[in-house]
Order: structure tokens, then C-alpha cells, then sequence
């Protein structure tokens, strides 16, 4: 009998994440929808409800793009349903060096590749096409857009945003929760919560962003579980005991 997935979320990135389970011989039972996910055009699929879903007898993955998003639906989850447990979903055309290692909930779409002695956190995303080279290390809930590059010895840091096909040098940081935009040239080190972009690149904003990827101006999306961790970027402290 084949494992059985379901998805929180139900856009576009929704859709890769399904067929990147599928691809790996897994069974996508169904999209759970957020609230912001209504009226949005480019939904997948039909829609399931958590309360129709046996918790125990299926696996999670975040169909979610939003790092943000992505963020509170694992922790409204877990802390709502501590028999949940998520999937790690790796497309079957990804590389992944035996000695990578992949947190709980990550997903590696198509054509990605990980380099030896890398590591992604909790719910990180390695969109299509990307790579995290030798001894990189994506933190919690980050995102290498489509295409972009990280060389070797990069660490890009929890909640952070890596824009489609950005380029980023050997050894820098790209700091928590800031953004990298698309096509940028990263050649030295970004401080937490900053804006950057161009080639190369310069820091337009040290304040909080969004990613603006999808649904500028929108909300967060919503989950129908109302349990939240408290705050901020150590998602560990917040996190439920897993087994
Ligand atoms: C970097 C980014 C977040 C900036 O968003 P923003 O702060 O709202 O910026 P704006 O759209 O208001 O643009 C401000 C200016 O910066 C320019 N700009 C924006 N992004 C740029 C980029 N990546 N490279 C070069 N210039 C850029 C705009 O053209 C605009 O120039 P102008 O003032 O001369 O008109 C966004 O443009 C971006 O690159 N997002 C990544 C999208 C992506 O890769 N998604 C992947 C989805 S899977």
C-alpha cells in the first residue's frame, strides 16, 4: 500500500509539491485550503477538510510558498494534532548527496540539487532547478527560489527568501528572515531582516519584507487550527516533542 500525502495549501506551489510526491511514489489523498487561498486563481485541486483527514494514518506536506505561511500552518499543525507527522518530499529527478541532510517537512522540487555536508532546517523549500552546494545550510522555513544558486559554504538563514535564479557567492550569509531578489548577484554577507537586489547586490531596506512572490498586499494565509507558537525565530523553543 502507498504512503498517503496530504497538502497544506492549494495553489501553485501546491501543485509542484503534489507532484513532486508523486513523482516519489507517493499518494496525494487531497489540498487542504487556507483562507487566503479562496477566490485564488490558480487552485489546484478540490478541497479536503482537516476533520475529514485520519491524522494518524497519513502524512503532511506544505503546498505553501509563503515562508511566513508556511511557518504557522507546520506549528498550527503540530500543536493542534500532535499525531501529525510531515512528510520530507524530494522530487524524483532532485540530487541529493548522501551525506545532505533534510529537515522534517522540507520539500526539493524538480531538478534541485544538494551538495555534500549540506543541511535545510524544518520546512524549507529547494524550488525547481535550484542548488545549495557543499556545506550550505537553508534555515527553517527558507526558500531557494526557482533556479537560484547558492555555491558552497553558504548559509541562508531561517525564514529567508532566495528570488528566482540569484546567484550567491561561496562562504556568505544571507541573514533571517531577509530577501534576496530575483536575478541578484549576492556577493557578501546580508543582515537579518534586509531587502537586496540587483548585481550586485545592494540592500534597498532593513526592514521586515514580504516576499511579494505571489499575493503582494494579501494577507497571511490563515489556517482553520487556532493554536500558534508564541513568536518570533527560534523554532525550535516553539516547537511540539516529535517522535
Ligand atoms: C526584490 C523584490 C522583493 C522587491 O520588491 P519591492 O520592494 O516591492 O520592489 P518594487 O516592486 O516596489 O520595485 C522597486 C524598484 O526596484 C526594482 N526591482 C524590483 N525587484 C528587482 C530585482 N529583483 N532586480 C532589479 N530591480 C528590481 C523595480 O523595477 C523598481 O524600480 P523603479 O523604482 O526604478 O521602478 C521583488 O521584486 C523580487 O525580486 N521578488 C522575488 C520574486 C521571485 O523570485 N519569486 C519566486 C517565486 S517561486
Amino acid at each position: 500500500m502507498s504512503i498517503q500525502v496530504v497538502v497544506l495549501g492549494a495553489g501553485g506551489h501546491a501543485l509542484s509539491v503534489a507532484d513532486a510526491a508523486e513523482s516519489s511514489g507517493l499518494e496525494v489523498v487531497g489540498f487542504v485550503k487556507g483562507k487566503s487561498d479562496e477566490g485564488h486563481g490558480s487552485i489546484a485541486h478540490p478541497a479536503i477538510e482537516l476533520s475529514e483527514v485520519r491524522i494518524d494514518e497519513v502524512l503532511f506536506t506544505l503546498g505553501i510558498g509563503s515562508n511566513q505561511a508556511r511557518r504557522r500552518a507546520y506549528f498550527s499543525l503540530v500543536s493542534e494534532y500532535p499525531l501529525a507527522k510531515f512528510a520530507t518530499i524530494i522530487h524524483r529527478t532532485a540530487w541529493v548527496s548522501s551525506s545532505a541532510q533534510i529537515g522534517e517537512a522540507s520539500v526539493v522540487l524538480s531538478h534541485a540539487s544538494i551538495g555534500p555536508q549540506a543541511t535545510l532546517g524544518i520546512g524549507g523549500v529547494l524550488n525547481t532547478g535550484s542548488s545549495l552546494d557543499h556545506q550550505s545550510k537553508l534555515g527553517d522555513f527558507g526558500f531557494l527560489g526557482p533556479g537560484a544558486r547558492a555555491a558552497g559554504a553558504v548559509t541562508i538563514g531561517d525564514d529567508a527568501f532566495v528570488g528566482i535564479n540569484a546567484s550567491l557567492v561561496p562562504g556568505i550569509t544571507i541573514g533571517n528572515m531577509s530577501v534576496v531578489g530575483a536575478h541578484s548577484l549576492v556577493l557578501a554577507d546580508v543582515p537579518d531582516r534586509c531587502k537586496v537586489f540587483g548585481a550586485p547586490a545592494t540592500i534597498r531596506s532593513s526592514k521586515p519584507v514580504d516576499e511579494k512572490h505571489r499575493t503582494p498586499n494579501k494577507p497571511w494565509l490563515r489556517w482553520p487550527v487556532s493554536r500558534e507558537p508564541d513568536s518570533g525565530n527560534d523554532v525550535r523553543k516553539t516547537a511540539p516533542e516529535r517522535n
